[in-house]
């Protein structure tokens, strides 16, 4: 067997490879289970001690030389790969700006857009909170003292200096605010009953993958007057859901939970479809075809909560939810990786973005279509 035959046979294929799935179906050939140099390679247990002696050097030199110049022309071809695309992919930072402004409104803005156009239809205000919260806001006035389990849920960011004091001197843990229900306590506090406020805003958790980034969009909703019950609950959100999907189908289904601030607590899912490989929400979850996915976490505000926001529970009730506003604007928009909303691709935002003329209005439209 002419060994340096076979070798310069092969090294002449590898520099000839165009491209990277070229050089792997060569590798395959040579090198892979039943390659040829790994069929010499097995041949050498069937020789003579020998043959072997002689022969097996040589075929180990050649396996050596062919995996070095795979590994050559590898890297040549990441290389030209990467010169290719970097040439491909330039900006000139030093053109002037387009003349028609090109920005977008990011799906997360239009969102609550509509979201707070459909709410402003129920007689909804918008209220807000700070980002950076305290304690007390946070967890404590909801319903989680200190020592409460469920604060370890929330994977909470703390500020290193830790201890910031409040107005009235006291020492408190200032963090990021792991949801919008701290809007909830500031809203009673500030306003009294009766309420019908939504508080849309980012909120932060130390947690990141496909589906969570450390930050993300909630919209609070909270109800207080006299005699509110579930049933308004799930009217409201069933309207709501109604109006931002754009369909008269959604089917909720309110399942018993817990939430430290709501009591009794409900899961609400809503029934979905698989079509063209996107989630499109409606119908039953029962339905052929059909499966629920949970939503949003809901349920009638505890009474300690109204307690510390200053109400009396025998005279006011209410109700409270809190929902994901990313995984609404993918549900709506048909967008499957969480992490492409912050990462400012201007590819993403000129196609998933709104026209700043798109305002959402409820005689307009609120899910006119990109
Ligand atoms: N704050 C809860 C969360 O972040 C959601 C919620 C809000 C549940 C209001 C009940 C009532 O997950």
């Amino acid at each position: 067997m002419d060994y340096e035959a076979t070798g310069q046979a092969a090294l002449a294929e590898i520099a000839g490879a165009q491209d990277l799935d070229a050089l792997e179906g060569l590798r395959v050939a040579l090198l892979g289970k039943r390659g040829s140099i790994s069929g010499l390679l097995k041949m050498l247990g069937t020789m003579t001690p020998e043959q072997r002696q002689s022969e097996g050097p040589l075929i180990h030199s050649l396996r050596e030389t062919v995996t070095v110049a795979l590994a050559a022309r590898k890297t040549e071809l990441d290389e030209a790969a990467l010169a290719a695309r970097l040439a491909g992919e330039w900006l000139d930072l030093s053109l002037p700006a387009p003349e028609t402004p090109r920005g977008t409104i990011h799906p997360v803005s239009q969102v609550m857009d509509e979201l707070a156009e459909i709410f402003a239809d129920l007689g909804f205000a918008v209220a807000s909170g700070p980002e950076i919260e305290d304690d007390w806001h946070n967890f404590s006035a909801l319903n989680m003292p200190e020592s409460h389990p469920a604060r370890a849920m929330h994977d909470t960011f703390y500020f290193p200096d830790r201890d910031a004091p409040d107005s009235h001197g006291n020492t408190r843990e200032m963090l990021l605010r792991t949801h919008t229900s701290p809007v909830q306590i500031r809203t009673m506090l500030a306003e009294g009953a009766p309420l019908r406020v939504i508080a849309p805003g980012r909120v932060y958790r130390s947690d990141s993958d496909a589906t969570h980034t450390p930050m993300f969009h909630q919209v609070e909703g909270l109800v207080i007057d006299r005699g509110i019950h579930l049933g308004h609950l799930k009217w409201t959100l069933e309207t709501v859901l109604k109006a931002f999907f754009e369909r008269d189908d959604i089917v909720l289904r309110l399942r018993p939970s817990y939430f430290p601030f709501t009591e009794p607590s409900v899961e609400v899912d809503t029934g979905y479809s698989w079509v063209d490989g996107r989630r499109v929400v409606g119908g039953s979850g029962d339905a052929p075809g059909h499966a629920w996915m949970e939503l949003l976490g809901s349920g009638m505000v505890n009474a300690h909560v109204l307690r510390a926001g200053g109400l009396d529970p025998d005279e006011w009730q209410g109700f409270a939810f809190g929902v994901g506003v990313d995984r609404l604007a993918m549900l709506k928009y048909g967008m499957n990786d969480l992490r492409a909303f912050f990462d400012g691709d201007a590819r993403w935002l000129a196609h998933y973005g709104f026209s700043a003329l798109d305002v959402p209005t409820l005689s307009g439209g609120v899910g006119t279509p990109v």
